[in-house]
């Protein structure tokens, strides 16, 4: 009897060998499926029941799904002595061994880890284009801030050439009694406004009329050129009636648009003159010596 390579020969000889890899598989596929039924239970918990959430905010967390599969980190050195790293997820656990940890600070020093912010206890909001994401519930801050739990605020910025970049810690307030913050941030796509299209319909009717008269010119030019085999301008198509459109154009723009025109009908003229005429002898004779 011939074993595959690699099967070790005593297990072999009591299951099939192919009994013995179904097995393992099976064993594999159901712990991948625990291990991403257990990742799906650990995203943002917004405030309140999952009822009672707010509508908005729900709506914001899902626009930002896609970027709770990428993992993002900073080292900021302060000063000589501290040095840290920060840790940050999208809606995410950074680090399972820190239960809901959001966003942590790493100390190089000591290797310390501190949660900086829960991802179950998430606030988020929008502006016109950029996105607030809050983890609160962070460790306990020690003497500064009245020993209140740390707060991170990461400001997401429109950035269209980006789907996530430039992650950062932009300050850490400490010094105040109460309401101590970590403020971050980073520029994404997602924040951005949708983007409008940019052809309004007065455009789009701008641009078919000018395909049109395009098709009919140079379509024309070709029909009078090959089928009746016109010559110079006559290849234009309906060249006669435009020419007779464009010297009656030019009449009625001579008519409307000069001061003093050149040819006066006659009649017109004619009446003018004589009311004219009579008026300015009367108004004369006024005004002559007695
Ligand atoms: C969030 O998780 C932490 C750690 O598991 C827990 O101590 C805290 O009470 C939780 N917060 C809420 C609002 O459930
Ligand atoms: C927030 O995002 C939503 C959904 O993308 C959008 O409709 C809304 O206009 C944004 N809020 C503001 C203030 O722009």
């Amino acid at each position: 009897m011939r074993h595959p390579p690699g099967c070790p020969r005593s297990r072999c000889r009591m299951f099939p060998c192919h009994t013995y890899t179904s097995a393992t598989l099976l064993v594999l596929v159901v712990l991948a499926v625990v291990a991403v039924a257990d990742q799906e239970e650990k995203h943002c918990d917004l405030v309140g029941d999952q009822a009672t959430e707010s509508k908005r905010e729900q709506a914001l967390l899902k626009k930002l799904e896609p970027l709770s599969t990428i993992s993002f980190e900073k080292n900021v050195t302060s000063n000589a002595a501290e040095q840290y790293t920060y840790k940050f997820k999208v809606c995410r656990e950074v680090d399972s061994s820190m239960s809901q940890s959001g966003l942590i600070q790493i100390n190089l020093k000591d290797q310390k880890q501190t949660v900086v912010g829960r991802i179950n206890e998430t606030q988020v909001f929008n502006g016109s284009d950029w996105i607030m994401l809050i983890y609160k519930g962070g460790d306990s801050y020690g003497s500064h801030c009245r020993g209140e739990k740390r707060k991170a605020m990461i400001m997401i910025s429109c950035n269209r050439k980006t789907i996530a970049d430039g992650f950062t810690l932009l300050s850490e307030e400490r010094e105040k009694e109460q309401d101590c913050l970590y403020l971050f941030e980073m520029d994404s796509s997602l924040a951005c406004p949708p983007e409008d299209s940019h052809l309004s319909i007065g455009s789009i009717l701008l641009i078919t009329f000018a395909s049109l008269v395009a098709v009919y010119i140079i379509g024309g030019f070709l029909y009078q050129r090959l089928v009746v085999g016109a010559k110079g301008m006559e290849q234009f198509p309906h060249f006669t009636f435009w020419q007779d459109l464009g010297n009656l154009m030019a009449d009625g723009c001579d008519f409307v648009c000069r001061s003093k025109p050149q040819n006066t009908p006659a009649a017109y003229r004619g009446v003018g003159d004589d009311q004219l005429g009579e008026e300015s002898e009367e108004r004369d004779d006024h005004l002559l010596p007695m």
